[in-house]
């Protein structure tokens, strides 16, 4: 089978680990392009990739001079969340396949044209994907599974928290971040959108939502490094968000779903805990005991810590792959982007007006004009 030609867009953090993907996947995929506006970077990582595989891949400032030069038949979008519209409509328009880095950008006027450019691309045969690469670790799988074989009875509710530490020098290493302009908000759009978007996996469409934001423990940053928030589905069920960057030393993410016949934890992205109602039960439930997650070894917590960070993404690349060759969707659709980066928006929305705001709402536009900004309030000094 012929490889696929790939370009990565922007040659930083993640940038680096799509070229790993991509060298790991050589049996599809062969790297013939880096594009940064740092020319420095992107001649470094170009050294790196020639040191790995004695071949140098093409070097570009920008994706207008990529798509001139040819465009190739993969373009991986790795920039500055605010970014990413512009360069993949620029990328599907010229008719390549393209994979964007999460979350799909950080403005839903954006959001909509690519939803409309990558439906037209389609259309075409080409497949838009967004990077979520949690969607594929063995515990997510299972617990969505479990919830659409309707193992878990009815899903009544979730909790869903990242409680991250992120040091002000993270937040001083790029321009970008920590601004609304490009970093589309802090805690919960930068690290906590992986989880959101887990959470509306789980638990389906949601309704509305109610939060605060906060900056608590961060200078010179415009966005919230604190944000909690309910979330009501159209289901029915009810969830709990929290997602901080102000939480040293780092504690691990985790995500309970609950139902009336089972719940599952995932802890550190390992299934720590699922219950399958077996026969009756008593009247209080087990209270917690009754863990079933051995069962489930591939889902099991050292199975999961065994993996390197970089096995999400490619295993995400299989699933860009197998879209591409069945002419089907991919797992991750730019709808399902789309739904998480207004979820998101929705948070700072209700903080921003301080009361309930519709899903439904933001989708339609009715906030697209509204200037975001943390409400400010006195913190006492420490
Ligand atoms: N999936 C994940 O787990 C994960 C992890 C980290 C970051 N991300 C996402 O990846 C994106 C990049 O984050 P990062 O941490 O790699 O940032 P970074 O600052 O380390 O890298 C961004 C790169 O883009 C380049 N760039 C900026 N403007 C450009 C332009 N107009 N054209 C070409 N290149 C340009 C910069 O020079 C830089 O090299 C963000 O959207 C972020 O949310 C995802």
């Amino acid at each position: 089978m012929s490889t696929l030609s790939t370009a990565i867009i922007g040659c930083g953090v993640i940038g680096r680990t799509h070229v790993d993907a991509v060298l790991q996947l050589a049996d599809r995929l062969t790297l013939t392009a880096l594009v940064d506006v740092s020319r420095d970077r992107a001649d470094a990582l170009a050294a790196v990739v020639e040191e790995r595989t004695g071949s140098r891949p093409a070097v570009f400032s920008t994706v207008q001079d990529l798509v001139a030069a040819g465009a190739p038949q993969l373009v991986v979008v790795a920039t500055p969340s605010g970014l990413h519209v512009e360069q993949a409509v620029a990328a599907l328009e010229a008719g390549a396949h393209v994979l964007i880095e999460k979350p799909l950008d950080v403005d839903l006027v954006r959001a909509r044209r690519l939803a409309a450019a990558a439906d037209a691309a389609a259309a075409r045969g080409q497949v838009c994907s967004v990077i979520s690469q949690h969607r594929f670790d063995p515990s997510s799988r299972i617990v969505h599974e479990a919830i659409a074989a309707g193992s878990f009875g009815r899903v009544t509710s979730g909790v869903a928290t990242v409680p991250w530490w992120r040091s002000q020098a993270y937040y001083d290493s790029g321009d970008w971040r920590g601004t609304w302009a490009l970093d589309g908000g802090g805690a919960l759009m930068n690290q906590g959108v992986h989880t959101v978007d887990l959470l509306l996996w789980f638990l389906g469409r949601p309704v509305s939502v109610s939060a605060e934001i906060a900056l608590l423990a961060h200078e010179g940053v415009e966005v919230e490094d604190t944000a909690v928030a309910t979330v009501t589905f159209d289901s029915g069920a009810l969830a709990v968000l929290h997602a901080t960057t102000a939480a040293y030393p780092g504690l691990g993410v985790r995500l309970q779903v609950m139902g009336s016949e089972g719940s599952a934890v995932i802890s550190r992205d390992a299934l720590e805990y699922i219950h399958i109602k077996e026969g009756d039960g008593a009247d209080m439930g087990l209270q917690g005991s009754g863990n079933q997650a051995d069962r489930y070894a591939a889902g099991s917590a050292s199975e999961v810590d065994a993996t390197q960070f970089v096995d999400g993404h490619i295993r995400q690349y299989d699933d860009l792959l197998a879209a591409i060759d069945e002419h089907r969707e991919p797992l991750l659709t730019v709808d399902a982007a789309l739904l998480a980066l207004a979820a998101v928006r929705a948070v700072y929305v209700s903080a921003v007006l301080g009361r309930k705001v519709l899903i439904d709402d933001v989708i339609a536009g009715e906030y697209d004009d509204l200037v975001l900004e943390v409400p400010s309030i006195e913190v006492p000094a420490v």
